[in-house]
């Protein structure tokens, strides 16, 4: 009988980890977009988060030397190849000559992530890579 208790908590205790393990790394691009990119991009991608346009007390602090890309703006985004968006997106703004402030997620993201990402922003533009 304990051995039994036994295997079916060792059971069940493997079957919660690889439950908790696919939820944990089976993250949307929405959600990426809106954990690693909202706050500078805006939830919505308009370039408005609240790192770009930094508010305390109901006052407007100095924004962002350039600020962040509109991923919503058609014009802007389809001036981009896919390949353009995933460099940015991997290897930071200053990799396509763009602003610092665009941080470098390579490391952070996989691969497969940035291209999902990609494609994300491609829904958000409603816009084709050039
Ligand atoms: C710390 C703020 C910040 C964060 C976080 C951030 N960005 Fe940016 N991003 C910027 C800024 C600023 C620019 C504009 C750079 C420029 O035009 O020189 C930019 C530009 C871009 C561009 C356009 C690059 C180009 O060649 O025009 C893409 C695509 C982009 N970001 C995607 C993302 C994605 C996807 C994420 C999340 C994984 C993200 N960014 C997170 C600040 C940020």
């Amino acid at each position: 009988m304990i051995k039994k208790i036994f295997l079916v908590t060792i059971i069940l205790i493997g079957a919660a980890a690889f439950v908790w393990k696919g939820t944990a790394f089976a993250a949307t691009a929405e959600e990426n977009y809106k954990f690693y990119c909202a706050q500078c991009h805006g939830l919505d991608g308009k370039g408005e988060g609240a790192n770009a346009k930094p508010k305390a007390f109901g006052i407007d602090l100095p924004e962002m030397s350039v600020t962040p890309r509109n991923h919503t703006s058609s014009e802007d985004m389809s001036k981009l190849s896919d390949t353009d968006v995933q460099n940015a997106i991997s290897d930071g703004g200053a990799s396509v000559s763009k602003s610092s402030i665009m941080p470098p997620f390579g490391k952070t993201l996989t691969e497969a992530e940035i291209k999902d990402l990609t494609a994300y922003l491609r829904k958000l533009c409603k816009c084709k890579g050039k």
